[in-house]
Order: C-alpha cells, then structure tokens, then sequence
C-alpha cells in the first residue's frame, strides 16, 4: 500500500491527522457496534460528565511496521486490562478486551498508509479514550460512555530523542495522592500535572520527577513515565524501579524492560526507592511507550541545590542502549519475540 506523504525521520510526538477513527457507544446497560468517522469532532452534550467532573481515561499503545512490511501492535491486551482498571477506579463502564482489540485492529487496518516505514525510528500511536458522555449536573457517574481511538504517527516524546534528558524534581507539587488515582490512566492526573511540567520547562529542563506526596522521600515516577536506575556491581547488574502500586502507573514498558533485563541475567528488583540514593546508581531512565526509554542524565533537586547525576550528557549508558536497542528489536521483529508481546494486524 502506498504510503502518506509525510516527512517520517523528522515526526515529532504530536498530533497528525489521518483518515478515520473509530467510536463505540455505550448505552442501556450495553455497548453498540463500532462505528467509523472520518470526522475529527464529537458531538458532546454540554453537562457531559466528562466536561465537568472528569470522568474519562484513556491508553497509548504503538504500532511498527517490520522489515517485512507487517505491521505489529505491541502488548494490546496489557492496556485492555490497563482501561479496565482505570474504569474500576472512576466508575465507568468496562470495555470488554475483545472490543477493544477488535477497535484497534480496525483503526489500524484503515489507516494502514500512516504507519511509519520500517527504519525511520517513528511508529503509529494509537490513543483509546472511553469518556463519561452522559448529561448530568449533580456530582456522580455517567450512565452512558463513549470509547473512540485514534491514530497519530509520532516521532520520540521527548525531542531529544534517545539522548540523555535532565529532570527537575518536583518539590512543590504532587501528580496524586497516596490514596488517589495515581494508578488509573485518567486525564486528571495529567490536567493536575501541566504547572510542574511548565515550571521545569520554563528552567531549561524536559520534565519533572515526582517524589512520593505523602513523605516527600521516594521516587513515584515522571509525568509520562516510569522510572528506573542501573546499578553496575562487579559481577551483576541491578535494575531498579519503584514500587508504588497505588500512586504510579503499572507501566507496560517498566514490566517488559524488567522481563528483558531478568533475560539478560541482571538482577531485577520493584522497592521503594529514596530520592539520596540516586547517588549510588550508574544510569537512569524514565519508560514509557511515548518515551520508549529516555536516558536521562541529570536530576535537579533546586530546594537542596543538588544534583544527582549519571554518566554524561551526550551519550545514553551502556545498559539503557541494550535495554532500549532489545525491546525496539522486539517491537520490529528484528529478533525473535519469545514472550508473544507482538500481534499481527
Ligand atoms: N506513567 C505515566 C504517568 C504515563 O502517562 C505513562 C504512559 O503511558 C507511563 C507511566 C508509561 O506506561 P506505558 O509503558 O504503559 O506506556
Ligand atoms: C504514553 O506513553 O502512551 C502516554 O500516554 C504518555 C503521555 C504521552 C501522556
């Protein structure tokens, strides 16, 4: 098939308009058909709970077009369960995992021209959203939900790319609360997140880490991203992530870097992780799919006026590059994906 004329080694993470989306409703107790809409608006009731109380969560999930032209979509039924979760936690209806696969295979099929040729580092992110429609204006869940994807090729999420970025701690704000909705994929959290973000960028910086909001001690994790750190002992290597299971979101990313990692022998451990003993790792990185991995070589506590710092500026850590070189292969099918994290559409 012919592809979209775009300019793909240069794609940025943003928004590109392609030729269809598709919408699900949901409504009397049971969802419809899925529908196709090459329009790019919805048609919303003005005291949709979505607009008012924020009711909606959405997924991120990508696809790659192999060496053999077959594009693949990588670990969907992870942020099937992911959605699903995310409804339990704000009250909204589930979308059943065959649905919301069979919703991504055809918002892929029909904007199979938009996904990034093989090798131009670039990908076709798919965006599920499954809001609240219903009108309503006392304070309480929708009824009625709508669930819609969209696809956007995109570029790396952070501008540099796969090279190291410099975060600046979050000291005055938290993304959540210890007993709030951390763990959901849900728009609040990333509303609630925007000032520090500004803040950081406004420094110089790419963007913030969060320390966890009830001692201020450990590290959560980035706005778009879980963290991680590489320690290098004589003879093991240690990756470390934290574990917040109840304010930091179960990114699909950490749980195959971790996979990877215990596959390469090294020595994989999910604790809690304290802000001072950054000093005694050798790489870090923040996870995600948007942001892949993204190397990052300074953390700027500006309150104690201290920076934690890993290997240089210029050049991603030896560990950080296999992890990252492995899962991109897996998700490419440049070599062999024995755990079964890739599907063919
Ligand atoms: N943490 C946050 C707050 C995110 O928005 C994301 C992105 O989805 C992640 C972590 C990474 O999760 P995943 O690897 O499943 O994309
Ligand atoms: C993702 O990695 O899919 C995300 O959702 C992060 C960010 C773009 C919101």
């Amino acid at each position: 098939m012919e592809k979209a004329r775009l300019d793909w080694g240069n794609l940025i993470f943003g928004y590109t308009k392609t030729d269809y989306n598709v919408r699900c409703y949901y409504r009397d107790g049971k969802w419809g058909e899925l529908e196709v809409s090459s329009s790019e608006n919805i048609n919303l009731h003005i005291a949709s709970v979505s607009l008012h109380y924020g009711q909606q969560a959405f997924e991120g999930l990508k696809i790659f077009e192999g060496k053999d032209g077959k594009a693949r979509v990588f670990r969907l039924e992870e942020n099937a369960k992911r959605m699903q979760l995310s409804s339990e936690g704000i009250l909204m209806a589930k979308i059943p995992t065959d649905l919301f696969k069979k919703a991504v295979y055809k918002v892929v099929e029909l904007n199979r021209k938009f996904i990034p040729p093989y090798g131009s580092g670039a990908s076709l992110y798919a965006r599920p959203l499954l809001i609240g429609s219903g009108g309503k204006l006392g304070i309480g869940p929708s009824d009625e939900f709508m669930f819609a994807i969209f696809v956007s090729p995109v570029g790396p999420y952070f501008k540099e790319g796969f090279k190291p970025v410099s975060l600046l701690l979050a000291r005055n704000h938290d993304r959540t609360a210890p007993l709030g909705t951390g763990r959901y994929k849900v728009g609040g959290n990333y509303a609630a997140s925007f000032i520090a973000m500004k803040e950081a960028k406004n420094k110089g910086f790419s963007n913030v880490l969060y320390l966890d909001a009830l001692h201020k001690k450990y590290i959560d994790e980035c706005g778009p991203a879980n963290f991680f750190a590489i320690k290098k002992e004589e003879n093991k290597i240690i990756y470390v992530t934290p574990k917040a299971d109840k304010t930091i979101l179960a990114s699909i990313t950490n749980k195959s870097l971790m996979k990877i990692a215990e596959n390469l022998g090294y020595e994989v451990i999910r604790r809690e992780l304290e802000l001072e003993e950054l000093d005694n790792f050798d790489e870090a990185g923040a996870c995600g799919t948007a942001a892949v991995i993204s190397p990052i070589w300074k953390i700027r506590d500006d309150e104690n006026n201290k920076n934690y710092i890993f290997g240089t500026k210029e050049k991603a850590g030896e560990i950080s590059t296999i992890l990252y070189n492995k899962l991109l292969a897996i998700q490419t099918g440049d070599i062999k994906d024995e755990h079964n994290w890739v599907e063919f559409i």
